[in-house]
């Protein structure tokens, strides 16, 4: 960072970015800073982070003390390992919206013991009491199936709602192939803090 000294119009965006994060983005949500590929995008952002004293968002998971600081996503897993081998912590947007629910082994083995039971139970039945019992084992089979596949749900303890800046940087526009990308930085919404 040291050897480099923004432009004049890389100054005039590393102003921009500030002036909006301190005065605007409680009206305005969003900023979008356009550039063609490699005219120095992340690099303005780089800049205006370290002047505006913003540091990685803590998610303060084992119970240590942590400011609000800012979450880098992006939309694809690759990008953001690609960002965390380089030292910012990024994670996808998915990541940051959903928590996936997956039922434990033990959950599973547990319902599927049941059938089991029931299935040795029903056996010994028959008639309309024989009928019923299958419903009911074919219910909990179809319970045990849908277990086995992930479910997403909002995630309400997200980064996305304590974080003080949403940055992502990799947001390509127009025709594919056209050069023309841009950076968003996104305030957090203070009405979810
Ligand atoms: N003011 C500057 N002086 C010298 N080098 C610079 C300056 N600004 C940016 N660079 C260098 O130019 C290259 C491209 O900059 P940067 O990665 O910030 O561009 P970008 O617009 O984010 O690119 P992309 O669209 O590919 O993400 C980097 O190697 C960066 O270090
Ligand atoms: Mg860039």
């Amino acid at each position: 960072m040291s050897d480099i000294t923004p432009s004049d119009t890389q100054h005039r965006a590393i102003a921009a970015i500030k002036h909006w994060f301190q005065s605007e983005a409680d009206r305005k949500q969003v900023f979008r800073l356009f550039g063609y590929a490699g005219t120095g995008k992340s690099t303005v952002l780089r800049f205006a982070l370290e002047e505006l004293g913003l540091e990685h968002h803590c998610g303060g998971g084992n119970g240590e003390p942590c400011t609000p600081g800012v979450v880098t996503a992006t939309f694809t897993g690759k990008a953001a390992l690609v960002l965390r081998r380089k030292g910012t912590p990024a994670r996808t947007i998915h990541s940051l919206i959903y928590s996936v629910i997956e039922a434990t082994e033990e959950e599973v083995e547990a319902a599927e013991k049941k059938i089991e039971e029931a299935v040795a139970r029903a056996r010994g039945l028959t008639g309309f009491e024989r009928t019923t019992a299958e419903a009911t084992i074919e219910a909990m089979r179809q319970g045990v199936a849908d277990m086995k596949r992930p479910r997403f749900a909002l995630n309400p303890k997200s980064d996305a709602a304590h974080a003080k800046l949403i940055v992502l940087d990799e947001v390509s526009h127009g025709r594919r192939g056209d050069g023309a990308r841009s950076a968003e930085l996104r305030q957090a919404d203070p009405r979810a803090r």
